[in-house]
């Protein structure tokens, strides 16, 4: 089988922990050199990655070999760099979100569009198998009529920041925990419930000193009439559920669990203790797929684009106090 040569662009605590080993577990495609910025990183890990650092950015995006790019780096520095990469020629994958604003995703779409190479975002957690099950039970109508659909994600990172940090900032990081941790439930909400209209938010700052907010809420219209609920926090431990109520019954997944709770309609509880998987190496896998075969990503610049309006309307709505059509 033919594997589709990669660089890795980003050895931080997320590239060096999660995106470095699912690489190696992606059987379909083979690192071929990678890069950071921080000359520390490099000296951490050259020793122990088998194939050789770029001396540099455009180095690692001049090199013929490269095929994609997998990009594990700030928010604030996706879109420049993705869109130098599909301007070379290079099929890009990148961390969620896309980028902070619409603005830059519609410049990465575009550049993309124009090169011809595949933009695919790393909304992973709609690959979990556990919500793989919602999916398909809505689809069946295991619980009659999607009414509502709610999620919390939270975990404590917020006690780490520190300035110089990116995470501290609010043009590198807006919307804090909504941004870091809500993208992911905002792109769940698109896969189980639709398109969403109209979208209300407040934000909170109570504990830390770093620029962004810490606490988030957003409540939604979707498209379809039904609603949807997302909370955050910077602050309390990690807790990830995911709830949606039908007509008929619900089902709850508690991602760090790996428990699926049917609900059936008398409310009585259907537990499944759900399969683990490495999600980001499922996202890897397809990425190589896009790129040996032109298959198009699950998640793409478009379903990218779409948790980013949500997010930017959210931020809106809180400092204007008012609903924000999307
Ligand atoms: N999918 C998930 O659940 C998940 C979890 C954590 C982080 N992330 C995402 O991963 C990305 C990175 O987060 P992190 O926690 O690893 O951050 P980090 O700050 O720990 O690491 C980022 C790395 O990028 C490097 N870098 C910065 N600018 C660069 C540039 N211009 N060129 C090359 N390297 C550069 C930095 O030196 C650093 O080593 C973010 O987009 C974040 O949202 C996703």
């Amino acid at each position: 089988m033919r594997k589709a040569k990669i660089a890795l662009v980003g050895l931080g605590s997320w590239g060096s922990t999660q995106s470095l080993p699912a690489i190696a577990e992606a059987e379909n495609l083979e690192l071929v050199t990678w890069f950071d910025a921080n000359p520390d990183i490099i000296e951490q890990y050259k020793s122990t990655i088998p194939v050789p650092p770029a001396r540099s950015l455009e180095e690692l995006l001049d090199n013929p070999v490269v095929e994609g790019v997998i990009l594990i780096v700030p928010n604030h520095v996706h879109a420049p760099i993705a869109v130098q990469a599909a301007g070379r020629g290079k099929h890009v994958w990148v961390e969620k979100p896309i980028a902070n604003t619409l603005t830059e995703a519609d410049q990465m779409i575009r550049a993309a569009e124009e090169a011809g190479v595949v933009l695919q975002v790393g909304h992973s957690l709609r690959r979990a198998p556990g919500m793989r099950m919602i999916k398909k039970g809505i689809d069946e109508g295991k619980i009659g009529e999607v009414a509502l659909i709610e999620a919390h994600q939270s975990h404590r990172g917020g006690w780490t920041l520190a300035p110089g940090v990116w995470r501290w900032y609010s043009e590198k990081c807006p919307g804090g925990p909504l941004n870091l941790l809500g993208i992911h439930q905002i792109d769940i909400f698109h896969y189980l419930a639709g398109p969403v209209d109209e979208v209300m938010a407040m934000t909170a700052k109570k504990f830390l000193q770093c620029e962004t907010e810490e606490i988030t809420e957003v409540i939604m219209r979707f498209k379809s009439g039904v609603l949807g609920q997302i909370g955050d926090t910077y602050v309390t431990p990690p807790k990830t559920l995911t709830a949606v109520y039908g007509t008929e019954g619900w089902f709850e997944f508690d991602f760090w669990q790996y428990k699926l709770t049917y609900y059936d309609i008398e409310g009585k509880p259907h537990v499944t203790q759900v399969q683990r998987v490495n999600l980001i190496a499922d996202e890897f896998r397809e990425f190589g797929e896009c790129i040996l075969t032109g298959k198009r990503p699950e998640t793409g610049g478009p379903e990218g684009r779409a948790a980013v309006a949500v997010l930017e309307a959210a931020l809106e709505s809180a400092r204007t106090g008012r609903s924000v059509k999307i």
